[in-house]
């Protein structure tokens, strides 16, 4: 759009514009998770988008790259607002609000919607995306996490994509949490000179981030670190295995990986990913955890509680584009003269109450420039009224696929477009 001063106005960086021909693509994917997680007896919950700054400086953790610098602020008076950076968070206040933890049974919801977060935008990586997203809350069975899991698996499955790898590891419950910090303080402190400066910052104040830097020099130390599942207390690593087992007996593939720690601070016990080698640098196409503290962090009772999130741009960089599809179903009316104009905008409107999608040019083309339009539509069937037809009473019909023509009673053309379309 172009202002009086003749200066254009552009998109954010690190925002998209989903156009016509791509939202085909996002309905598809949209379709195709409400049908699986429905399947899993998951409900949908639409939370707002604007939350209090406070919701996620409690949930995520101060440290955590999202609270120190990602996340967009809206001061206005007294109120510290957000624009959400995650789901996760903001789905256990709806949770806890709205009372759904009187309910005995667990609370399975899934959502999806726009997230945001301050980064340096690049392939992948968007100041503003879309989470699909599952929480389930109120259950510590292992089974849960292997049902969340294998849901992920299924969802990727269904949209066609192959080519992924699911990551998953333990981080045990908030002590067993604090003992791996512990021995990584300790494993981590001769090798400190040797860690990028931002990892020297971590060893401070977040030292689990150090597991997940992308700096070589830093993967190579924690490559030495020969990290095992030591930190678990029984109970977390009887969970771990029963996890295992589960995925296992049920035949999905996964990779052990104890460098997988999560950036946001609220995940305890079984952590996961989905990563895809076509993303490149920012190969996780989807993330999840058990958050066992959360629930009682943000006030509610103890409840254990998993989930996770997938980015939908991701996932159609690793599903590529496809053509948008043509609107077969769609009558295109042709008019030629004033006359005619009329009888066509009642034609259209006829169609439409009949349920046949219909529509007409609007813009005072030629012929020429009409029939273009049809078939940059792709429309398969076209009306067309001249005064030729409305002196007869009868309109055109042409068939753009095999070029046929042939006229029709005015009064017969509801009927005979019902028995050539499929399910109008
Ligand atoms: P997350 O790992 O921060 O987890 O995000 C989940 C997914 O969102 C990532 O795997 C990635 O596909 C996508 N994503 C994240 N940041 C961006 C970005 N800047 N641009 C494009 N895509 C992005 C969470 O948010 C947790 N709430 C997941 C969860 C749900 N854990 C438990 N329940």
């Amino acid at each position: 759009m172009r202002g009086l001063t003749g200066f254009m106005f552009k998109r954010v960086r690190g925002t998209q514009d989903i156009l016509p021909q791509d939202s085909s693509s996002w309905q598809e994917i949209e379709e195709v998770t409400r049908r699986i997680f429905s399947l899993y007896g998951y409900q949908e919950i639409r939370t707002p988008i604007l939350e209090r700054a406070s919701l996620f400086n409690h949930s995520l953790g101060e440290t955590t790259e999202i609270i120190q610098k990602q996340m967009f602020e809206i001061v206005h008076g007294k109120d510290h607002l957000v624009l959400r950076p995650e789901g996760t968070a903001a789905v256990v206040r709806a949770y806890l609000e709205n009372n759904l933890d009187k309910k005995t049974q667990t609370s399975k919801l899934f959502y999806f919607g726009p997230m945001f977060r301050a980064e340096r935008p690049q392939k992948g990586r968007l100041r503003q995306f879309h989470h699909l997203g599952i929480e389930a809350i109120g259950s510590l069975s292992p089974y849960l996490d292997v049902e969340v899991i294998s849901m992920g698996d299924r969802l990727l499955k269904e949209l066609g994509i192959t080519g992924y790898h699911i990551y998953i590891n333990s981080l045990g419950c908030q002590e067993d949490k604090a003992r791996l910090a512990k021995s990584l303080r300790v494993e981590l402190k001769s090798r400190l000179p040797k860690l990028c400066p931002d990892c020297q910052n971590r060893y401070k104040h977040n030292i689990f981030r150090i597991l997940d830097c992308k700096n070589s020099g830093c993967q190579k130390e924690v490559g030495s670190l020969e990290l095992k599942q030591g930190h678990l207390c029984s109970a977390c690593g009887q969970h771990f295995r029963a996890v295992i087992e589960g995925l296992d007996s049920i035949g999905i593939s996964y990779q052990l990986l104890p460098y997988l720690v999560r950036g946001l601070d609220y995940y305890t016990r079984t952590v996961f990913e989905f990563r895809h080698a076509r993303l490149g640098a920012q190969d996780a196409l989807g993330a999840g955890g058990r958050y066992d503290n959360l629930i009682g962090l943000l006030g509610g009772k103890e409840l254990p509680a998993i989930g996770f999130a997938f980015g939908i741009e991701r996932i159609l960089l690793v599903r590529g584009r496809k053509a948008a599809p043509k609107n077969q179903n769609l009558v295109y009316v042709i008019t030629l003269g004033k006359l005619a104009e009329k009888k066509g905008a009642e034609l259209v409107h006829a169609l439409r109450a009949n349920n046949i999608p219909a529509d007409t040019d609007y813009a005072g083309h030629t012929l020429k420039g009409k029939m273009r339009q049809a078939n940059e539509l792709g429309v398969r069937f076209c009306i067309i009224v001249g005064e030729n037809e409305l002196a007869k009473g009868v309109v055109s019909l042409k068939d753009m696929v095999t070029g046929e023509q042939r006229e029709i009673k005015q009064e017969d053309l509801i009927k005979e477009l019902k028995s050539l379309i499929p399910n109008p």
